[in-house]
């Protein structure tokens, strides 16, 4: 198990000790009950989560004689919704939540995305400790201090920034992840290498069918070289207003794909097929080398994940997503591209102008 400091935004002035490893929970048991004794402590998980690893999470905590209650909603992206969090906050008035109260985020993105926001507006802001379990929420969304819910006119519509209090990553719960979850968490991994570390590339090259096996080592090392990345990028732009955007790289592409199928395609897969496509865009907009964008391709096809958007997908959904883009400026669509392998462009010049049919064009492999 390692741990480490994350430095996030210097505007809260906090840094989140981030643990990650085999046995990340036993750790948060003893973490809590050293500090947490007389706050209520609120575990928020999913249908799935819940029963697999949520009540034996309560059991033992309350074993340690904590106040701990488990709160559960139904698993999947649908329920990311304002009714959800709605929910939660009953649950919480009915258990007399005050300011001490602390939320613990058990599961994927889902749950850390909509906890966060529960924590982030609960009588003004409560600390959430984030206990990712899937390997998307662990590379990706426990860290970084984004949170929110859909609306059925899109994704992450309402939100707020709210960093988490600790990050506690056990590699152990993986062990029930459905096998797909576990690819498509592979892409994010994937795309912080590219974005800013070379050397962590290469070694998800050498370690790929470690990793697939799910082997505890190279996994952790694969995830704590992704954290230590994105600490890095939000520690310094919290607010995307420059260099985070760089951790978009892949993803104006991919929302494209995901619209455009009616979220038929996975997140993990959308984002694999939009880097592919970035990628093969940024040879001719930024230089990006052409044996850079065959070793990717080569990587995402390693992980079993794919590089073509399907067929048949409305070119005019696929535009209406671009052109919803959050990083466009005044219509023009803007892909973040890296420079080479671990190497993004320099503040300023990461977002990059493409031409939304030359977007399309890369998405079908051109
Ligand atoms: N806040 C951020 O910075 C950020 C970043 C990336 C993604 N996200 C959000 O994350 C969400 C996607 O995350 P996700 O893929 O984890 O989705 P998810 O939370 O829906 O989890 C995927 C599925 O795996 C199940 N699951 C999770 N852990 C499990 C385990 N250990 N054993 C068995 N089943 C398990 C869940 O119940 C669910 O069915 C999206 O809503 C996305 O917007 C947020």
């Amino acid at each position: 198990v390692r741990r480490f400091l994350a430095t996030v935004p210097a505007s809260q002035r906090r840094k989140v000790p981030v643990v990650v490893g085999s046995g990340a929970l036993a750790l948060l048991e003893d973490d809590l009950a050293a500090t947490a004794a007389g706050r209520l402590v609120v575990v928020v998980s999913d249908s799935n989560v819940a029963p697999l690893h949520g009540e034996p999470l309560v059991g033992r905590l309350r074993g340690r004689g904590l106040r701990c209650e488990l709160v559960a909603f139904p698993a999947g992206e649908a329920h990311k919704t304002r009714e959800t969090k709605a929910s939660i906050e009953d649950a919480l008035a009915a258990l007399g939540a005050d300011r001490s109260t602390l939320l613990l985020a058990l599961g994927g993105g889902v749950t850390g995305d909509l906890a966060g926001f529960v924590a982030a507006t609960w009588l003004r802001g409560i600390d959430v400790v984030q206990a990712p379990t899937s390997l998307l929420a662990m590379a990706d969304a426990a860290l970084g201090g984004k949170t929110g819910v859909d609306l059925p006119e899109g994704k992450n519509l309402v939100g707020a920034f709210h960093q988490p209090a600790a990050l506690y990553a056990d590699l152990d719960v993986l062990s029930t992840l459905p096998e797909m979850e576990y690819r498509n968490g592979f892409a994010e991994i994937v795309k912080s290498a590219v974005v800013g570390d070379a050397a962590a590339f290469a070694r998800l090259e050498r370690d790929t069918a470690a990793l697939r096996r799910r082997r505890g080592a190279p996994l952790e090392r694969a995830l704590v070289a992704c954290l230590r990345l994105k600490a890095r990028v939000v520690g310094k732009d919290e607010r995307e207003s420059g260099l985070r955007m760089i951790l978009n790289f892949g993803h104006t592409a991919a929302h494209a794909v995901e619209a455009a199928s009616g979220y038929a395609v996975p997140h993990g897969e959308a984002v694999a097929i939009g880097m592919a496509a970035e990628a093969r865009l940024a040879i001719d907009a930024v230089g990006f080398p052409a044996a850079d964008a065959l070793r990717l391709e080569r990587l995402l096809e390693a992980f079993g994940l794919p590089r073509r958007a399907p067929e048949g997908l409305p070119r005019d959904r696929m535009l209406a997503a671009m052109a919803r883009d959050k990083k466009n400026v005044r219509g023009e669509v803007r892909c973040a591209l890296p420079r080479e392998i671990g190497r993004m462009g320099h503040a300023g010049e990461i977002a990059t102008g493409v031409e939304a049919e030359r977007l399309l064009a890369a998405l079908r492999g051109d």
